[in-house]
């Protein structure tokens, strides 16, 4: 593979501030190719140190066009990973993933952290999803930049006692987001090292964008230890492609904790219509070689909010109960 080439020799290359080599101070933070062209992130001493900025870019642009062979070269520079973050800490990280968009993804990252946050957990939700987030319109938040605390970190916003990060807050209103490779690398860098979750967070639930690509792959890199939920309807075109990306995270080595089946079933009267089909979700788990954690029926809240269940609706104990099997499994 290209990029474990390129990381092997990168890896040799000094950091002029601590002459440290990039391989030590685990500073290869992401590596794309496209065509014959390298795009790099790469983490910094002091990246304001002009000189020592420009020796480096020089370094690693022979590297990868002299020694590799390669035509481009784009590097992008971030500081080093600061202390104290939440990644020293013992939080749990729950991953939702799905592979296929609009199967409710975000719903259900939302109302999972909502139940957990009723059973009395202290939660907090990134917001990944670089090309629709919708987190914080989920949750009937407004789109602020956020302050920082003491420490000069960002402080997440806090909603229903659950507290957010969201590339919403990060992002120029309305612009479509088209960053790929470095720049989606650089959102989650913020969410792990800048943003100052409460010292009592426990679990960190993260709304991952459709797909199987960047964003899952750079979680890794933050969080090995990110276990996953995949998300799929009944139907075998959500499925398909649930399990593409369920099979991607296992290949990163995620655990997999299982499989929600959203918008499973529609209760009409007596009858249960099985309006997106069915099967998807015991399919993807059968394949996976994991449980089916729940159905969740199609339905909107009783209590007039456009996405959030009461915990007292069945929707609502639905959700409770997932959480309660996921506090159990972690
Ligand atoms: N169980 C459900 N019953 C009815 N509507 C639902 C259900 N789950 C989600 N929805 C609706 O489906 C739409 C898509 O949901 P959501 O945004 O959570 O999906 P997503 O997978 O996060 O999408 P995206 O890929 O765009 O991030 C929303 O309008 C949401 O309110
Ligand atoms: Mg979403």
């Amino acid at each position: 593979m290209d990029e474990a080439r390129i990381k092997e020799a990168l890896g040799k290359i000094e950091d002029p501030v601590d002459n440290n080599t990039l391989k030590a101070n685990d500073a290869i933070r992401h590596i794309g190719v496209e065509d014959d062209k390298v795009t790099l992130l790469i983490g910094m001493r002091d990246p304001d140190d002009q000189k020592a900025k420009q020796k480096l870019r020089r370094e690693l642009a022979s590297v990868i066009k002299r020694e590799l062979g390669f035509k481009g070269v784009r590097v992008e520079f971030e500081p080093l990973k600061k202390q104290g973050s939440v990644l020293e800490r013992d939080v749990r990280y729950i991953g939702i993933a799905s592979g296929k968009g609009g199967v409710g993804k975000s719903t259900v990252a939302a109302n999972l952290a909502l139940a957990l946050q009723r059973i009395g957990k202290r939660v907090g939700i990134i917001d990944a999803d670089i090309y629709g987030s919708n987190i914080p319109v989920i949750l009937d938040m407004p789109i602020e930049l956020p302050g920082a605390d003491e420490n000069e970190r960002i402080r997440p916003f806090e909603k229903h006692g659950i507290e957010v990060s969201s590339t919403e807050f990060f992002i120029k209103e309305d612009k479509p987001v088209m960053w790929r490779g470095p720049m989606l690398s650089k959102m989650l860098n913020h969410f792990f090292y800048d943003i100052g979750w409460s010292e009592d967070v426990e679990y960190l639930i993260v709304d991952l964008p459709p797909g199987t690509g960047d964003v899952a792959i750079d979680i890794q890199k933050y969080v090995p230890s990110c276990k996953m939920v995949i998300v799929t309807t009944p139907h075998p075109s959500a499925s398909s492609v649930a399990l593409k990306a369920g099979l991607a995270a296992r290949e990163l080595d995620h655990d997999i904790l299982g499989v929600v089946e959203n918008m499973s079933y529609l209760d009409h009267g007596d009858e249960r219509l099985k309006i997106f089909g069915e099967g998807g979700g015991d399919a993807v788990a059968q394949k996976l070689g994991v449980d089916v954690l729940q159905r969740i029926p199609v339905g909107q809240p009783k209590s007039g909010h456009h996405s959030l269940f009461g915990a007292e609706e069945e929707i609502g104990v639905l959700y409770l109960g997932l959480a309660n099997k996921l506090i159990k499994s972690l």
